[in-house]
């Protein structure tokens, strides 16, 4: 992982969060009128909030315009422009801008999504079916990549752990692991011989990780469908966590008993540990963790914030790792 130099957005490119953020005034409106015994009638139309979005089909669209609205951080939300220009997507190149610019080959409808392993129902099914009766919400989480750059994203989305209790895991089921799509053609960079990923990009939690309330599965960002850039139609978010455990546009999902290979820590197992949770305490071999830039950022404003342990999800998520050497297992 590289890091590279990030551009400030100018007014016209931030034109999208606007209309979102217009839309969550919208909703408090609306939970405000409906407080009042009122209905909301006239909340936006699906089809305006996903004006410059990827074509997500109707049903994707109408769900994620009816998500719940999520509690909101004290930090001020990424830009939508640097959520979606600023991206590791290693399947469409190494540069942060590869991802926007080459990731329109991905076409994420339709999809499917196979559930194998421990579990006493497994199966492949349809997106739509996976999602029927989901009621989807918004997260909006600190997003710390290993390379020490991080946002504050408004993912939409719902806790793995409903899924994975549908198909029932058996007692062998201590891990989950996650697999995205493998194909030259929708993703190109898999063709590469240069590459030093074996494909496909795969990932992995223990089974408390996987339940744990705040580890969810995204299917739209900044209240419309994931762009194909930020990991369409389906990724995963585990915000305690570097980067780059959330896995994108996830084909399948494997309930195990052995601990799996993860696309990082075989690469280079000295740099990128199987659990990688966010910690200041424990560097990069080649860098300090110590700080993070927050983007969007300039040179004049460099916008350096300090790195917090678990990405300041410990009280929540410290008690998984008691008694663990966390210098040993990072
Ligand atoms: N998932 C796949 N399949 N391929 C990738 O290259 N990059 C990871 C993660 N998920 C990656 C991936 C890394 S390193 C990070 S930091 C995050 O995605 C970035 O997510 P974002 O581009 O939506 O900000």
């Amino acid at each position: 992982m590289r890091i590279t130099r990030f551009k400030t957005p100018t007014a016209s490119e931030i034109t999208p969060e606007a209309i979102y953020l217009k839309r969550r005034e919208f909703m408090a409106a609306g939970a405000t009128l409906g407080a009042m015994g009122l209905s909301p009638s006239s909340w936006a139309a699906p089809s305006q909030l996903n004006a410059d979005g990827p074509a997500a089909p109707p049903w994707l669209q109408n769900k994620i315009a009816h998500a719940k609205p999520g509690k909101a951080l004290s930090e001020a939300l990424t830009p939508y422009k640097d959520a979606t220009h600023y991206n590791n997507f290693y399947e469409f190149g190494y540069d942060k801008s590869d991802p926007a610019a080459k990731a329109n080959t991905l076409k994420p409808h339709p999809w499917q999504v196979e559930i194998a392993g421990e579990v006493a129902k497994p199966g492949k099914f349809n997106l739509e079916d996976l999602l029927a009766g989901v009621d989807l919400e918004e997260r909006i989480y600190r997003l710390r990549c290993v390379e020490a750059w991080s946002m504050v994203l408004p993912w939409v989305g719902f806790p793995l752990v409903d899924l994975l209790k549908r198909f029932e895991p058996t007692s062998k089921a201590k891990y989950v692991a996650f697999t995205t799509l493998e194909d030259k053609q929708q993703m190109p960079e898999q063709k590469s011989a240069l590459s030093t990923i074996r494909w496909p990009y795969s990932e992995g939690l223990r089974i408390d990780e996987a339940t744990h309330p705040l580890c969810i599965l995204a299917v739209g960002l900044y209240g419309r469908a994931l762009p194909n850039q930020n990991g369409a139609p389906l990724r995963l978010v585990v915000p305690w966590k570097y980067g780059f455990k959330s896995i994108k546009s996830i084909v399948k999902i494997t309930l195990m008993e052995q601990q799996p290979k993860t696309s990082w820590s075989q690469i280079a197992p000295k740099e990128y540990g199987f659990f990688a949770n966010v910690n200041p305490k424990v560097d990069h071999p080649r860098w300090s963790q110590a700080k993070e830039r927050r983007l969007p950022n300039s040179l004049l404003n460099p916008n350096i914030v300090a790195t917090t342990p678990f990405n300041g999800y410990g009280e929540e998520v410290a008690s998984l790792y008691a008694g663990m050497d966390l210098t040993r297992y990072f």
